[in-house]
């Protein structure tokens, strides 16, 4: 008797997941409009990439592996007949790809409706990259960061534009002090930089608030993708959990397809979204001190120069 009890315990969390699971019903058509999509090789970020390519946009998707990459514009080519889908190399890791990326992307576009900062990795082992930071900092926060400053030009070309930023729940356990320190443990280097995709995101919209371009973060949910892979505990814990309570890839997309195309969020700027709406996330990400901290830090860590600061008011 117990068992059918717990089956139907399980199939009851499974009904109430995917009926709270938040759902893009906005079906604005995206013709003529250029998204570019970080990290959509797999995972959210293809789903992402396949919705917006559904919908018309030119899709340029943007990650290390030229395999994976070129497979993603086929695999999206094929589903949505949108030969708009086409792949660039950006390399999170190193600052020069990043930069590689702007210029590429610059001399066949001449402006960006849409930037999706997806790409994100956990990262075990404590090592710097040849820029000197460390690895999973610079692919979820650092490269993010210098990649939308250098992209603020081509947005305001193609304003009103969006900026979307996939943070993640662990920011609230997230902190600032640990950003720039190897004997950080992966886990709360992980937290850290959504903490920091959270207070980029707040410092960003204060500093356009003069223009036309808006920006938001989200948190995706627990995702089934190959995010965990590094690492052998999130690992176990993934493959326990993931029947119960994860969401699949395109349901993880869904948030992320909403700040990117719903007028709902038109001129909504500074916040965080959570299964298709609004909600806060922790004290810490909304102190608007720590954003501007992290902002020179930032600054500096990337060695942003003069001109590549154009875009963006001080
Ligand atoms: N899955 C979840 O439960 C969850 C929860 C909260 C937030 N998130 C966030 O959601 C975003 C997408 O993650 P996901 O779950 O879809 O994971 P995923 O399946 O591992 O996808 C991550 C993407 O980022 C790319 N990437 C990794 N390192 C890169 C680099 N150095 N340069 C450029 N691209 C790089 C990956 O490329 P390769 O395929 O080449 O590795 C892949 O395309 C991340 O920002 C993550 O923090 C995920």
């Amino acid at each position: 008797m117990w068992l059918v009890w717990i089956v139907l315990a399980v199939l009851g969390i499974k009904v109430f997941n995917k009926l709270t699971s938040g759902k893009c019903y906005d079906d604005t058509v995206m013709s003529g409009k250029v998204v570019v999509v970080t990290g959509a090789s797999g995972g959210i970020g293809f789903e992402t990439a396949l919705e917006l390519a559904k919908r018309g946009a030119k899709v340029i998707i943007a990650c290390r592996n030229d395999k994976k990459g070129e497979r993603a514009v086929r695999v999206i080519t094929k589903l949505t007949k949108n030969k708009r889908v086409r792949y660039i190399h950006l390399d999170l890791t190193s600052l020069s790809s990043v930069r590689q990326f702007c210029r590429e992307l610059s001399t066949t576009e001449a402006k960006l409706d849409v930037l999706v900062n997806n790409a994100g990795a956990i990262c075990t082992t404590r090592e710097r990259t040849n820029d000197g930071l460390l690895k999973d900092m610079q692919i979820n926060y650092f490269g993010p960061f210098l990649l939308t400053n250098l992209l603020i030009p081509m947005l305001k070309a193609g304003a009103p534009s969006r900026i979307v930023v996939v943070s993640s729940a662990w920011h609230k356990f997230g902190t600032i002090d640990g950003i720039d320190d190897e004997t950080t443990g992966y886990i709360q280097s992980y937290a850290n930089s959504k903490l920091c995709n959270i207070l980029f995101t707040k410092e960003l919209a204060r500093r356009l608030k003069d223009t036309s371009i808006v920006v938001n973060c989200l948190n995706p949910g627990q995702v089934n993708t190959s995010l965990y892979r590094s690492s052998t505990i999130l690992e176990k814990l993934r493959s326990v959990l993931l029947y119960f309570f994860f969401k699949t890839p395109a349901e993880g997309a869904q948030t992320s397809v909403y700040v990117a195309v719903s007028d709902d969020c038109d001129v909504v700027t500074g916040a965080y979204f959570e299964d298709c709406k609004e909600v806060r996330p922790s004290a810490k990400a909304e102190d608007e001190n720590l954003a501007r901290q992290l902002w020179t830090i930032s600054e500096k860590l990337v060695n942003l120069k003069p001109d590549e600061m154009s875009g963006v008011l001080t």
